[in-house]
Protein backbone atom coordinates (compact mmCIF):
# COMPACT_ATOMS: atom_id res chain seq x y z
CA UNK A 1 0.00 0.00 0.00
CA UNK A 2 1.20 3.59 -0.80
CA UNK A 3 0.54 6.18 1.59
CA UNK A 4 -0.72 9.44 -0.35
CA UNK A 5 -2.23 11.38 2.61
CA UNK A 6 -1.50 11.34 6.59
CA UNK A 7 -2.99 14.35 8.38
CA UNK A 8 -3.29 14.58 12.21
CA UNK A 9 -6.77 14.62 13.61
CA UNK A 10 -7.12 15.57 16.99
CA UNK A 11 -5.43 14.74 20.33
CA UNK A 12 -7.69 14.23 23.61
CA UNK A 13 -7.48 12.16 26.74
CA UNK A 14 -10.92 10.81 26.35
CA UNK A 15 -12.23 7.65 24.30
CA UNK A 16 -15.84 9.76 23.98
CA UNK A 17 -14.01 12.62 21.95
CA UNK A 18 -12.46 10.57 19.89
CA UNK A 19 -13.47 10.84 15.54
CA UNK A 20 -17.24 9.49 15.07
CA UNK A 21 -16.45 8.52 11.61
CA UNK A 22 -16.50 4.36 11.51
CA UNK A 23 -12.96 3.71 9.47
CA UNK A 24 -10.87 0.95 10.46
CA UNK A 25 -8.03 1.90 12.69
CA UNK A 26 -4.71 0.61 14.04
CA UNK A 27 -3.12 2.13 17.63
CA UNK A 28 0.55 1.76 18.50
CA UNK A 29 0.99 0.97 22.17
CA UNK A 30 4.20 0.05 24.32
CA UNK A 31 6.35 1.10 27.20
CA UNK A 32 7.78 5.25 26.52
CA UNK A 33 10.30 5.62 24.41
CA UNK A 34 10.16 2.52 22.00
CA UNK A 35 9.57 4.46 18.95
CA UNK A 36 5.78 4.79 18.70
CA UNK A 37 5.70 8.33 17.34
CA UNK A 38 8.77 7.53 15.26
CA UNK A 39 7.39 4.76 13.80
CA UNK A 40 4.15 6.37 12.25
CA UNK A 41 6.44 9.02 11.13
CA UNK A 42 8.30 5.85 9.48
CA UNK A 43 5.70 4.41 8.21
CA UNK A 44 3.51 7.54 6.78
CA UNK A 45 6.99 9.11 5.37
CA UNK A 46 6.19 12.52 6.96
CA UNK A 47 9.14 13.49 9.26
CA UNK A 48 7.80 15.08 12.30
CA UNK A 49 3.77 14.02 11.95
CA UNK A 50 4.24 12.53 15.15
CA UNK A 51 6.08 14.21 18.00
CA UNK A 52 8.94 12.29 18.61
CA UNK A 53 11.62 12.72 21.43
CA UNK A 54 15.03 10.98 23.30
CA UNK A 55 13.05 11.72 26.80
CA UNK A 56 10.60 9.06 27.90
CA UNK A 57 6.72 10.45 28.31
CA UNK A 58 6.95 12.69 25.14
CA UNK A 59 3.04 11.69 23.82
CA UNK A 60 0.70 12.30 26.29
CA UNK A 61 -2.83 11.59 24.36
CA UNK A 62 -4.54 9.75 22.32
CA UNK A 63 -3.95 11.34 18.86
CA UNK A 64 -5.40 10.23 15.40
CA UNK A 65 -3.84 10.43 12.26
CA UNK A 66 -5.84 10.08 9.06
CA UNK A 67 -4.54 8.04 6.45
CA UNK A 68 -5.50 7.82 2.67
CA UNK A 69 -8.37 9.60 3.75
CA UNK A 70 -9.75 6.00 5.09
CA UNK A 71 -8.50 4.90 8.08
CA UNK A 72 -6.84 5.93 11.05
CA UNK A 73 -3.04 5.37 12.86
CA UNK A 74 -3.39 6.32 16.63
CA UNK A 75 -0.32 7.56 18.30
CA UNK A 76 -0.71 6.80 21.89
CA UNK A 77 0.90 7.63 25.50
CA UNK A 78 3.98 5.29 26.47
CA UNK A 79 2.77 2.69 29.05
CA UNK A 80 5.64 1.98 32.08
CA UNK A 81 7.75 5.44 32.53
CA UNK A 82 8.33 5.71 36.12
CA UNK A 83 8.91 9.57 36.25
CA UNK A 84 5.05 10.31 35.76
CA UNK A 85 3.64 10.99 39.44
CA UNK A 86 1.70 7.84 40.33
CA UNK A 87 -1.67 10.47 39.55
CA UNK A 88 -0.82 11.09 36.20
CA UNK A 89 0.20 7.42 35.32
CA UNK A 90 -3.07 5.62 36.74
CA UNK A 91 -4.68 8.36 34.20
CA UNK A 92 -2.44 7.35 31.64
CA UNK A 93 -3.05 3.87 32.42
CA UNK A 94 -7.08 4.37 32.22
CA UNK A 95 -7.73 6.33 29.21
CA UNK A 96 -5.46 3.62 27.19
CA UNK A 97 -7.48 0.94 28.81
CA UNK A 98 -10.96 2.67 28.40
CA UNK A 99 -9.43 3.49 24.52
CA UNK A 100 -9.15 -0.41 24.30
CA UNK A 101 -11.56 -1.16 25.86
CA UNK A 102 -14.12 0.64 23.87
CA UNK A 103 -12.89 1.83 20.86
CA UNK A 104 -14.75 -0.37 18.49
CA UNK A 105 -13.16 0.77 14.72
CA UNK A 106 -10.04 -1.04 16.68
CA UNK A 107 -9.05 -3.36 14.12
CA UNK A 108 -5.45 -4.29 15.82
CA UNK A 109 -3.74 -3.32 18.52
CA UNK A 110 0.21 -3.06 17.81
CA UNK A 111 2.23 -3.50 20.86
CA UNK A 112 5.75 -2.04 20.60
CA UNK A 113 8.75 -3.80 21.80
CA UNK A 114 12.82 -3.01 21.81
CA UNK A 115 13.97 -5.47 20.30
CA UNK A 116 17.30 -4.96 22.40
CA UNK A 117 15.63 -5.77 25.97
CA UNK A 118 14.89 -9.21 27.25
CA UNK A 119 11.28 -9.49 27.67
CA UNK A 120 10.05 -7.46 30.48
CA UNK A 121 7.09 -8.35 32.70
CA UNK A 122 5.18 -4.58 32.07
CA UNK A 123 5.03 -5.46 28.21
CA UNK A 124 3.62 -9.36 29.09
CA UNK A 125 1.26 -8.14 31.06
CA UNK A 126 -0.07 -6.11 28.83
CA UNK A 127 -0.65 -8.62 26.07
CA UNK A 128 -2.01 -10.52 28.53
CA UNK A 129 -4.59 -8.08 29.56
CA UNK A 130 -5.57 -7.67 25.68
CA UNK A 131 -5.55 -11.31 25.45
CA UNK A 132 -7.89 -11.31 28.47
CA UNK A 133 -9.97 -8.30 27.13
CA UNK A 134 -10.51 -10.17 23.57
CA UNK A 135 -8.68 -7.36 21.67
CA UNK A 136 -7.03 -8.30 18.70
CA UNK A 137 -3.11 -7.55 18.58
CA UNK A 138 0.41 -8.02 16.91
CA UNK A 139 3.63 -7.27 18.13
CA UNK A 140 6.13 -5.08 16.41
CA UNK A 141 9.68 -5.32 17.31
CA UNK A 142 11.44 -1.60 16.99
CA UNK A 143 14.89 -0.43 16.74
CA UNK A 144 16.19 -3.17 14.54
CA UNK A 145 19.11 -1.16 13.49
CA UNK A 146 20.50 -1.14 16.78
CA UNK A 147 21.49 -4.64 17.27
CA UNK A 148 23.18 -7.50 14.20
CA UNK A 149 20.50 -9.68 12.53
CA UNK A 150 22.26 -13.16 14.73
CA UNK A 151 20.69 -10.86 18.19
CA UNK A 152 17.40 -10.14 16.72
CA UNK A 153 16.80 -13.73 15.64
CA UNK A 154 17.66 -14.61 18.94
CA UNK A 155 15.79 -12.24 21.34
CA UNK A 156 12.51 -13.16 18.90
CA UNK A 157 13.04 -16.83 20.23
CA UNK A 158 13.52 -15.38 23.58
CA UNK A 159 10.69 -13.67 23.23
CA UNK A 160 8.42 -16.53 21.78
CA UNK A 161 9.65 -18.93 25.00
CA UNK A 162 8.17 -16.67 27.31
CA UNK A 163 5.25 -16.05 25.08
CA UNK A 164 4.50 -20.02 25.34
CA UNK A 165 5.59 -20.13 28.76
CA UNK A 166 2.74 -17.72 30.10
CA UNK A 167 0.24 -20.01 28.28
CA UNK A 168 0.00 -18.60 24.83
CA UNK A 169 -0.54 -20.87 22.69
CA UNK A 170 1.72 -19.42 20.08
CA UNK A 171 3.57 -16.18 19.42
CA UNK A 172 1.16 -13.85 17.66
CA UNK A 173 1.65 -12.09 14.57
CA UNK A 174 4.56 -10.01 14.75
CA UNK A 175 6.85 -7.66 12.47
CA UNK A 176 10.57 -6.25 12.98
CA UNK A 177 11.20 -2.90 12.28
CA UNK A 178 13.44 0.36 12.13
CA UNK A 179 12.35 3.96 11.71
CA UNK A 180 16.00 4.76 11.51
CA UNK A 181 16.15 2.80 8.20
CA UNK A 182 12.53 2.09 7.15
CA UNK A 183 12.93 -1.47 7.87
CA UNK A 184 9.64 -3.42 8.00
CA UNK A 185 7.45 -0.82 6.31
CA UNK A 186 6.18 -2.72 3.36
CA UNK A 187 5.59 -5.81 5.15
CA UNK A 188 3.73 -4.03 7.91
CA UNK A 189 1.90 -1.70 5.69
CA UNK A 190 0.43 -4.88 3.51
CA UNK A 191 -0.80 -6.40 6.46
CA UNK A 192 -2.72 -3.37 7.43
CA UNK A 193 -3.94 -3.05 3.93
CA UNK A 194 -4.93 -6.72 4.00
CA UNK A 195 -6.77 -5.83 7.25
CA UNK A 196 -8.53 -3.15 5.32
CA UNK A 197 -9.46 -5.25 2.33
CA UNK A 198 -11.82 -7.48 5.20
P1 LIG B 1 6.65 8.22 24.16
O1 LIG B 1 5.79 9.10 23.33
O2 LIG B 1 7.46 8.99 25.15
O3 LIG B 1 5.89 7.09 24.79
O4 LIG B 1 7.78 7.55 23.20
P2 LIG B 1 7.61 6.85 21.79
O5 LIG B 1 7.39 5.39 21.99
O6 LIG B 1 6.64 7.57 20.94
O7 LIG B 1 9.10 6.98 21.20
P3 LIG B 1 9.64 8.04 20.12
O8 LIG B 1 9.10 7.70 18.76
O9 LIG B 1 9.44 9.42 20.62
O10 LIG B 1 11.19 7.63 20.08
C1 LIG B 1 11.98 7.63 21.26
C2 LIG B 1 13.44 7.71 20.88
O11 LIG B 1 13.84 6.52 20.19
C3 LIG B 1 13.78 8.86 19.91
O12 LIG B 1 15.04 9.39 20.28
C4 LIG B 1 13.84 8.19 18.55
O13 LIG B 1 14.69 8.85 17.65
C5 LIG B 1 14.40 6.83 18.92
N1 LIG B 1 13.97 5.78 17.98
C6 LIG B 1 12.69 5.44 17.70
N2 LIG B 1 12.67 4.43 16.81
C7 LIG B 1 13.94 4.14 16.52
C8 LIG B 1 14.57 3.18 15.65
O14 LIG B 1 13.93 2.37 14.96
N3 LIG B 1 15.93 3.16 15.62
C9 LIG B 1 16.68 4.01 16.39
N4 LIG B 1 18.00 3.90 16.31
N5 LIG B 1 16.13 4.93 17.21
C10 LIG B 1 14.79 4.99 17.27
MG1 LIG C 1 5.33 9.06 21.37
Amino acid sequence: MKINSAEFVISNSDVAKCPKEFLPEYAFIGRSNVGKSSLINMITGHKSLAKTSGKPGKTQLINHFKINGNWFLVDLPGYGYARVSKKTKSVFQQFITDYFEKRQQLVCGFVLIDIRHEPQKIDLEFMEWLGESEIPFCIIFTKADKIGKTKIASHVAEYRKQMLLNHWEEMPQHFITSSENGFGKDELLAYIDGLNQD
